[in-house]
């Protein structure tokens, strides 16, 4: 069974990207498995952290090393990838040579509670995933405006036409996996 990660750029409680990645994953066809993935317990990552280990490391590692599919859900921090995230990605890329985040398949999924949507956060992601060799789906881009006002009381997504727009960002996501998995 397909399993995608879920990873959550802000590390805030409740935060409206988690509110999203939970609609995404009711998205996903039936026999696809989910996978919310912590980041915020990993220290600030330093290379001198290639000789002595940390365990939440080695677990964070393992765990991405197992899914066959990333999903990253982000807003913008002054209009780049918000810092817990680009540690995760940077902690999982090393070190040098066992990048966990390699070959596979990724939709990234930024938003912003105003109408720029992200889209600072979405590239400069796009162009660290291009680095960590992971198959991104280009079309379509996902960039959700006004997020405080598409989520109702129970964190479901109000607006149908956005609920379809990611079900086919979703539906290109697993046209990936299905070609890299082949
Ligand atoms: C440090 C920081 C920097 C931010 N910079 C931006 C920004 O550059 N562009 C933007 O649209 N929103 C920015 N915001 C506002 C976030 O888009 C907003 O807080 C959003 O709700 C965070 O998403 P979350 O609910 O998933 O945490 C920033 C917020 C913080 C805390």
């Amino acid at each position: 069974m397909p399993k995608v990660g879920i990873v959550v750029g802000s590390i805030r409680k409740n935060s409206f990207s988690e509110q999203l990645g939970k609609n995404i994953v009711e998205l996903l066809p039936e026999g696809y498995e989910a996978e919310f993935i912590e980041i915020g317990n990993l220290p600030l990552y330093n290379q001198d952290s290639d000789e002595d280990i940390p365990a939440v490391y080695t677990t964070f590692r393992e765990t991405v090393k197992a899914l066959d599919a990333v999903v990253f859900v982000t807003p913008e921090h002054n209009r780049s990838v918000p810092a817990a995230l680009k540690n995760a990605l940077d902690v999982g890329s090393r070190p040098y040579g066992s990048n966990v985040w390699n070959g596979k398949p990724a939709l990234i999924v930024s938003h912003s509670p105003s109408n720029l949507s992200g889209f600072g956060a979405n590239h400069h992601l796009r162009q660290v995933l291009a680095f960590l060799n992971m198959p991104v789906v280009q079309q379509p881009e996902v960039y959700i405006a006004n997020v405080h006002e598409l989520l109702g009381e129970d964190g479901k997504i109000t607006n149908q036409d956005t609920v379809g727009f990611l079900q086919s960002a979703v539906d290109a996501l697993v046209g990936l996996v299905t070609k890299y998995e082949a």
